[in-house]
């Protein structure tokens, strides 16, 4: 009798374990090793790769002081559809923390709930979910930079040199006439990018006059041919160039390179993001000036709290905003202090 109850007890046992694993369920405390699963929205995007790399290498550097870990990257190549996809395939292949990077920043829901069913934390990271959405369970972080300070920055970095370069109105009309290079349609960080910068250079007394706004995705060749498409509509007209990020600053000054404008009709370039490619313009003053987007700073965050949630430890020792969000401060990027920023 005894055995028998033995016997059914064992059997018990051997199939919710079974059942257990089937679905991916990780049991909070146990684990003794780091799977990190990262998506992100899609791998032309330079600011992106540069954070990735950066996270990867804050991540071996815990591997050598502290514990194994693994990490598995996807590119969703810009479909939400795609990403929803690679995260079941990530919880099915036993991550146990997923770095998430949305493609679209409003339809998280699928994969929170495939998240939440297996028990498996997110952290969000670069695009924020809507505040709704991360009320949705209690395992979502997210990781980035204050989104209202880079464009008030890049105001405030082109009024500056505004105020001390006469030559920058080069019509002499006491007005600046400008083109904006906007990141994507709808997306949080381009419309407050965009619309903090202008907003900083009317409130420090600069007049403006906006010539034409392109959409480029962050994307330096979309740029180019957006750039190349206002030169040929505006000629010499454009003084001021403010790009939401570095490679569609970069993008534009190549359309300038191939336009047949001489030098004393180039504009100033601002972008954001201080990537590699963009100090290095800074550096050879072919952009005015950057604001640097720490991605080492979010890279250690990401690290830090997805140690922390696999082993269920420090947690209280990270500072939260709002219970569950990390933000790092941007700085701004001029000649001056540029080499502080390079990597020799
Ligand atoms: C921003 C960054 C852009 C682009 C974007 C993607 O923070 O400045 O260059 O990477 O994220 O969402």
């Amino acid at each position: 009798m005894k055995a028998k109850k033995f016997f059914a007890a064992a059997v018990i046992v051997i199939l919710s374990t079974l059942f257990i694993s089937a679905c991916g369920k990780h049991e909070p405390g146990r684990a003794d090793k780091i799977h990190v699963g990262v998506t992100y929205y899609n791998q032309s995007d330079t600011f992106l790769n540069q954070l990735i790399d950066c996270f990867k290498e804050q991540l071996d550097l815990m591997e050598k002081t502290s514990f194994e870990i693994t990490v598995t990257i996807r590119d969703a190549s810009g479909s939400q559809r795609t990403q929803d996809d690679q995260v079941k395939e990530l919880i099915d292949a036993g991550c146990n923390v997923l770095c998430v990077n949305l493609v679209d920043r409003a339809d998280p829901s699928e994969i929170i709930d495939l998240a939440r069913d297996h028990n498996v934390p997110i952290i969000f990271f670069n695009r924020e979910p809507v505040a709704e959405d991360m009320l949705q369970w209690d395992g979502l972080y997210y990781v980035g930079a204050y989104a209202e300070q880079p464009g008030v920055m890049q105001g405030e970095l082109a009024a500056d040199l505004i105020h001390s370069d006469s030559g920058i109105d080069r019509n002499k009309d006491g007005t600046i006439q400008y083109v904006i290079l906007e990141g994507e349609p709808g997306h949080q960080d381009a419309i407050m990018r965009t619309e903090n910068a202008v907003d900083t250079l009317k409130n420090k007394g600069i007049k403006l006059e906006k010539l034409s706004c392109g959409i480029a995705n962050w994307n330096r060749a979309q740029a180019q041919n957006r750039m190349l498409q206002m030169i040929s509509q505006y000629q010499d007209k454009i003084e001021l160039v403010l790009a939401n990020n570095d490679d569609m600053a970069l993008g534009a000054l190549e359309a300038y390179k191939k336009s047949n404008l001489s030098e004393s009709a180039l504009p100033v370039f601002f972008g954001i993001d201080g990537t590699d490619v963009g100090l290095k313009a800074v550096a050879d003053k072919k952009l005015s000036a950057t604001v640097y987007n720490d991605k080492e700073g979010q890279a250690q965050a990401m690290a830090e709290l997805s140690a922390a949630l696999v082993f269920q430890e420090g947690l209280d020792q990270i500072e939260f905003e709002k219970g569950r969000y990390i933000y790092l401060p941007y700085t701004k990027v001029i000649k001056d202090n540029v080499g502080d920023f390079l990597k020799y």
